[in-house]
């Protein structure tokens, strides 16, 4: 089915986001709440977006005009009865979402699909909520949705094949980059993303160095735009424990470390300190503790099938911006050196090897 008309339930940042990027693209926009105030919000938003698209030259203000028209709000859900496609953008909270899903079934067109943007919860559980679970999946966007292309396209046991296909036209036809991934605790991105940047608190907690030197050598080891700890503050420590501490069933390497803890609870931002400079013998250890860090969960998903070496490093380089990619880097640096860097992480939290070191050297051919 060709998605035209949308339906976007909760209009905070995810989805006044979404609402953004969708119509920019052409799609009809309904975007409803239960507080007004959002809803006014999430227009300003738009009008915000569009206005500097218009300024910098990206959108004619005739375009800009249109895109702004085919946003509507509203506080009535059965206004939502005629979209093809509704997303479900509402607080992090199973029961919210839930009994979100309840009053929406009944209202969606038979052959509407249903998805939900939810960063921790399984889509599978949730869709034991919905009426029609084959035409349910996760399609989880990065903030800032209007800008950050990477979408994870979250199969869940129940979806269709047609469904997955219908929203991977959709994501594609909004100038997304979908990435296809198993309904697996953090998906295929946060999988890796999480473990990374708590291994660099967890350097801090060792005494290893200041989280600006450990952003320095992040941006070293993994050509990545900015440190972890710099990133962390944008997106909040509270936010990214909320993240990291989803991923601790996954085992004890996934737990998360006492200082992002510190940080997350007291909602402060990472004090970043001095960079002592570089120093080879002093940033070796960070570098390696962070490398293992992303390598062995990538690994580890590559076993469970999660998704594949191509689309990690898509999601990798689209939406966290890693300059080098974790599997290609893999590969240039060989199975043996990863084994070097991923054993004593392994070790430490009583993990086992991943099965997929053995593909390392030819993971992307
Ligand atoms: N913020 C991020 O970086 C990010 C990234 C990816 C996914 N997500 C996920 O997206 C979802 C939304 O997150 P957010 O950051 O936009 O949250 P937010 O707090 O900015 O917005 C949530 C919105 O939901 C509305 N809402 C609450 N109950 C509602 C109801 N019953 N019906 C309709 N609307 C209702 C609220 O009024 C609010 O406008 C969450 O599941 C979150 O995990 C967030």
């Amino acid at each position: 089915m060709a998605v035209s008309k949308i339906g976007i339930i909760g209009a905070g940042t995810m989805g006044s986001g979404i609402a953004i990027a969708s119509s920019a693209r052409g799609i009809a926009v309904t975007l409803y709440d239960v507080t007004e105030s959002q809803l006014a919000k999430a227009q300003g938003e738009a009008a915000t977006f569009f206005g500097r698209a218009v300024d910098k030259g990206r959108m004619s203000a005739e375009e800009a005009e249109a895109a702004q028209g085919r946003i509507a709000v509203t506080g009535a859900l059965p206004d939502l009865a005629e979209s093809d496609l509704l997303i479900e953008a509402v607080f992090e909270d199973f029961d919210l979402k839930a009994r979100t899903f309840e009053s929406l079934s009944p209202i969606a067109r038979s052959d509407a699909l249903i998805a939900t943007n939810t960063s921790c919860l399984k889509v599978s559980d949730l869709a034991q909520h919905v009426a029609a679970p084959e035409r349910f999946l996760g399609l989880h966007y990065f903030s800032p949705a209007q800008i950050n292309p990477l979408v994870e396209v979250v199969r869940g046991t129940a979806t269709s094949e047609a469904t997955v296909a219908a929203a991977l036209e959709f994501c594609q036809g909004t100038g997304k980059k979908p990435l296809l991934c198993k309904d697996n605790f953090g998906f295929a991105v946060n999988r890796f993303f999480c473990p990374y940047t708590n291994e660099a608190s967890r350097c801090v907690d060792d005494g290893l160095g200041t989280p600006a030197q450990i952003d320095r050598v992040a941006q070293e080891a993994l050509g990545v735009a900015a440190g972890p700890f710099f990133v962390q503050n944008i997106i909040k420590p509270r936010i990214n424990l909320h993240a990291v501490r989803n991923l601790k069933p996954l085992g004890a390497f996934y737990a998360p470390a006492d200082y992002l803890t510190r940080a997350g609870e007291a909602e402060e931002a990472f004090d970043l300190g001095s960079d002592p400079g570089p120093d080879a013998q002093r940033d070796r250890p960070i570098a390696e503790r962070l490398l293992g860090a992303t390598f062995l969960p990538v690994l580890e998903e590559l076993d469970e099938e999660v998704a594949g070496p191509a689309d990690i490093d898509m999601g990798a380089e689209v939406a966290l911006r890693f300059g080098r990619q974790p599997c290609e880097l893999m590969d240039s640096l060989g199975r043996v050196e990863v084994e070097r860097l991923v054993r004593p992480l392994a070790e430490r939290y009583g993990a086992a090897l991943p099965k997929s070191l053995e593909r390392v050297g030819s993971l992307r051919s």
